[in-house]
């Protein structure tokens, strides 16, 4: 008889141990993102949850997956862990998930609050903020625990949206629960996802026994077409009343050609403001010394003109005496030069 109970305490505890590993383990570990692969600075891995609602008595872990840092602490309230009284939370570090993660097996009303993961590297502090509800009951409408963010993507980059509730424990077993994205038109009509597409593809997640629905919207190679705003929904039975709709945006990150257009238009314009200013200079000063400068031009055409003259006498005597045998040339030559020196001094 206590053998049996024994044995009966020792399952039920390997079970509950094996849950808790298993997932506490398999969530950090499941569904990164792409980038974090092959990097190894300090970083958050995936999406970190901001909102957290657990039903009264139940199972509840908190995670920040990340990487590459050298500590990890965690602070309720303000106050770090471990806590120093049973007050302030129930929560306790998982031990098998490099700290990333803390649980508690029966969630109470004292372990509301806001929590805190900080990372540290060397030289960089990283943190985030869990907001923790402890609810009585399921809810009728599925409350948001991750909204979908914007993402900047460039042509064929790759993106990835989340959205996340929490909807609790089912009251009914016949009572569908749905998570879907839509692409919403310029004109916020809300069209399905183009099953066709193959850059694009929906992923249900679960969390928590079921108690906490997710979906990822991936788009692995981005095109015109997919730019534009998307709708995650989630619905507790099939009516208006019970469903959460959020939305966020696919945005080009770069487009080229509008950039350098505008870059090309700000040139232009800066050039062609900086042209004007130098004329209207130009004109002014011109304006301002116009006496000094008539006379200055006047002079300078005088003695271009005297000098002309005489180069062009010496010059035609020149060409006039070019046949002469050279011998003479030169005697000739210093005449051509009498004539320069006679026009000068004239
Ligand atoms: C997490 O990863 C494991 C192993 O790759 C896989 O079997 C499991 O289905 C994944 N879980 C989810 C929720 O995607
Ligand atoms: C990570 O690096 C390996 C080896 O260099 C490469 O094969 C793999 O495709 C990379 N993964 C990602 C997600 O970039
Ligand atoms: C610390 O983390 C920051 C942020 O991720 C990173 O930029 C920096 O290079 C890291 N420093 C070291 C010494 O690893
Ligand atoms: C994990 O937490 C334990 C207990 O608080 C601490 O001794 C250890 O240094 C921590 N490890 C990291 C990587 O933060």
């Amino acid at each position: 008889m206590f053998s049996n109970m024994r044995l009966k305490f020792l399952l039920l505890t390997l079970t509950v141990l094996y849950v808790t590993n298993a997932s506490a383990k398999i969530y950090c570990a499941n569904h990164t993102y792409g980038a974090s692969v092959n990097t190894s600075y300090m970083q958050f891995t995936k999406e970190v949850i901001d909102q957290e609602y657990v039903m009264e008595g139940n199972f509840k872990y908190l995670h920040c997956c990340a990487k590459g840092y050298r500590s990890i602490e965690w602070l309720k309230d303000g106050k770090s862990y471990p806590w120093s009284s049973e007050d302030t939370s129930s929560l306790i570090l998982y031990p098998d998930a490099e700290n990333q993660t803390i649980f508690t097996r029966k969630a109470s009303k004292i372990d509301e609050g806001k929590y805190t993961c900080v990372l540290r590297n060397a030289t960089h502090k990283l943190e985030h903020h869990i907001d923790i509800k402890v609810i009585s009951s399921s809810p009728d409408i599925p409350l948001a625990t991750f909204k979908p963010v914007d993402q900047f993507v460039n042509v064929d980059g790759s993106a990835r949206f989340y959205c996340e509730a929490f909807i609790g424990k089912k009251a009914l077993p016949n009572i569908a629960i749905s998570i879907k994205w839509h692409h919403l038109s310029d004109d916020s009509k809300v069209e399905s996802i183009n099953n066709d597409d193959n850059h694009i593809g929906e992923e249900v997640v679960y969390r928590e026994d079921g108690q906490i629905i997710g979906s990822y919207l991936t788009i692995t190679q981005v095109t015109l077409n997919h730019y534009g705003r998307y709708l995650c929904r989630i619905e507790i039975g099939n009516s208006y009343n019970h469903r959460l709709d959020m939305t966020a945006s696919l945005i080009n990150a770069l487009p080229i050609e509008a950039n350098f257009r505008s870059i090309l238009t700000n040139h232009i314009f800066l050039g062609s403001c900086a042209a004007i200013i130098a004329l209207i200079t130009f004109f002014l000063f011109l304006h301002c010394t116009k006496s000094w400068w008539l006379d200055y031009v006047g002079a300078s055409v005088k003695k271009e003109d005297d000098l002309q003259n005489k180069e062009l006498a010496v010059f035609s005597c020149r060409k006039h005496l070019q046949p002469v045998k050279s011998d003479v040339n030169r005697h000739l030559r210093n005449k051509c030069d009498d004539i320069k020196i006679q026009i000068g001094s004239s």
